[in-house]
Formats: C-alpha cells, structure tokens, sequence
C-alpha cells in the first residue's frame, strides 16, 4: 500500500520533472463550469488500446498537487475525499468527468502521463486544465419604499438584491432607458457564495421602469419594476385642503 506521504512524494517529484519540460510544451485549457453540471476535463493522450493502461501512469492533480484521481499500472491509486464519489477517468482518452461540479472545484487541474518503457517512466504528456465555476444568481427581487403619504414629487429608495452566486457580481440599472448606478454591496458567505444588495434613491415625478441587472462571469439575470406616483387628486394633502376649505 501506498502511504499518503510517499504518494505525495511521488507525485511531487512527478511535478519537479515536469516544471523542466512544461516549459517547452506547455498545455493550457480554460474551462467553465456551472455548480451542480458535470464537466469533462480533457487529458493530452489517448492510449492506444484500453489493455495499454498497465503501461502508464495517469495522474489528475490540483496545483497544490491533491490527487484528483491516479491510475499506476492499471490500478486506481487513489481518489482524494474532496473528489470522492464525484470523478471518472475514461480510461482510453484518459478524460476526467466531475459531476455534480462543487464551487471548491474552482481550481487548476493538471493531467500527467507517463509511459513505461524500458523499465522506467517516461513523460508522454502533461496539460493544465483551468476550471472556472460559476453559480447562478436568484431573479433580483426589487422593492420600493413609497411613503404613506407621498404625494406629488416623492423621494423614493429602492432595493434590488439578489443571492447565492459566484463570482461577484457588477449590478447595472436601467431607468426609463436611461442607465443609473446602483449603490452596491456584495458579501460572500461561508460558502463562498455572493448575496448582492442594491440600493437607489430617486425622485417620482412620473411613470418609471427601473430595470436591474446581475452581471456575473458572462452571465447575468435582471428583473423589471414599475413605479407609478398616486394621482395628485388623490393625495391626502390635497384631499385635507379640499376639507379644511369647505
Ligand atoms: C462514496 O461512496 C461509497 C460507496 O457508496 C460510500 O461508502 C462513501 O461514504 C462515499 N464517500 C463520500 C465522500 O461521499
Ligand atoms: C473521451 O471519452 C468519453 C466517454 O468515455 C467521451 O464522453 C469524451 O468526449 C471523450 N473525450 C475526448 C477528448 O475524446
Ligand atoms: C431596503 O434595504 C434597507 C437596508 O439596506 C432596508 O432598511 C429597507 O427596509 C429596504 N426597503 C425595502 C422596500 O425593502
Ligand atoms: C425606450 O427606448 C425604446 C427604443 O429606443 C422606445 O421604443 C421606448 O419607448 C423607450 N421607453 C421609454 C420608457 O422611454
Ligand atoms: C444570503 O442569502 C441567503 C438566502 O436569502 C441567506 O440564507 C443567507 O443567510 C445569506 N448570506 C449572507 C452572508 O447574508
Ligand atoms: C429629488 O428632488 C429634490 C428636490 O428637487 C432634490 O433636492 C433631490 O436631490 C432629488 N433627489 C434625487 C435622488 O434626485
Ligand atoms: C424588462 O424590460 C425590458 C424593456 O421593456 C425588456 O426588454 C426585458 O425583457 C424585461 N426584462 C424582464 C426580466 O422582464
């Protein structure tokens, strides 16, 4: 049995060879991916038959060098518990799928083969993976505080918030189609994941259609409200006077 600590060993030293040669033949991929999809991370070689795997070894790491998944002569060495349960390897063209995508797989993944030949470990190829994830947003839910008694040109402030996303998020508004800034708070919880509050103070003097915008990554999600000011006739000063005249 491999300990923990030899294999870590092992694979640094797999690290240390390949600093020397990525330089030369450097790989890079960008994936994306959102939380709870799969996502396929594709490897540099495809074996030529699936009985060639005793000949290789294949190791899936993150750059902080946790084993992701390592196959040695054909046998699966280990899987690390982040990943547990949650990643394949095809074993001819040695793609790794996760499924269902967490945000803490928001990392850089690294595929390194290497060929048996002659008694000895020769690297066939390596290739970093960098993978994004993204978590969606919530609908922006949109509120307005209209005074009570408002009447007339009223200053009115209007919430926009939304929650449980990654990355942070930029919030853009439009009113009337006219864009206005929002003043804008995201905070990340423990999980990682953004809420995002907004607020806007402005004067209702006519019919508005504020529209408010969650941008993340190349996402965004928006939700459109309406605001109309009360009839000047039915304002309670207006009614007051029309009383205290009579
Ligand atoms: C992985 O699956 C096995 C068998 O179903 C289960 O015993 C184990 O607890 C699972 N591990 C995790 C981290 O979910
Ligand atoms: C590798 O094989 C899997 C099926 O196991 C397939 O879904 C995937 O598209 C293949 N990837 C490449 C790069 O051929
Ligand atoms: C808007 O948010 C503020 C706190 O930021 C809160 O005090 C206020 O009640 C909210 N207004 C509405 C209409 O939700
Ligand atoms: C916004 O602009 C579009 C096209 O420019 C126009 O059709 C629409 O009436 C405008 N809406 C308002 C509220 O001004
Ligand atoms: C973010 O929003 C969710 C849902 O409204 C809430 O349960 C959670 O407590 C919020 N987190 C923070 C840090 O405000
Ligand atoms: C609303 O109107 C008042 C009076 O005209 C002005 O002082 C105030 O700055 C305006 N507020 C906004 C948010 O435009
Ligand atoms: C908001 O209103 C704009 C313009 O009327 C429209 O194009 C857009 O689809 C609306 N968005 C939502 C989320 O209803």
């Amino acid at each position: 049995m491999w300990s923990g600590l030899a294999l870590k060993n092992w694979f640094w030293q797999g690290l240390f060879v390949l600093h020397f040669t990525s330089l030369v033949f450097a790989q890079e991929i960008t994936l994306k991916a959102k939380v709870g999809d799969s996502v396929l991370l594709p490897c540099c070689y495809k074996l030529p038959s699936l009985q060639a795997l005793f000949k290789y070894r294949v190791y899936w790491q993150t750059k902080n060098s946790d084993v992701v998944i390592a196959y040695s002569k054909g046998t699966l060495l280990r899987t690390d518990a982040k990943y547990e349960n949650r990643t394949k390897m095809d074993l001819q063209n040695l793609t790794m799928s996760i499924f269902p995508v967490k945000l803490s797989d928001n990392d850089i993944y690294e595929c390194i083969v290497q060929e048996l030949e002659n008694g000895a470990y020769k690297l066939a190829c390596d290739v970093t993976v960098v993978l994004a994830v993204v978590a969606d947003f919530s609908k922006p839910v949109i509120s307005a505080d209209v005074p009570k008694d408002a009447c007339g040109s009223t200053e009115v402030m209007v919430n926009c918030s939304s929650h449980g996303g990654f990355p942070k998020p930029r919030v853009s508004g439009i009113l009337n189609n006219m864009s206005v800034d929002w003043q804008t708070k995201a905070a990340a919880s423990e999980n990682s994941l953004y809420n995002v509050t907004a607020k806007l103070q402005l004067n209702l003097t006519e019919d508005i259609v504020l529209t408010c915008t969650i941008e993340y990554d190349d996402f965004k999600v928006s939700s459109n409200y309406s605001l109309t000011p009360r009839p000047e006739k039915l304002c309670p000063r207006a009614m007051a006077l029309g009383h205290s005249r009579k």
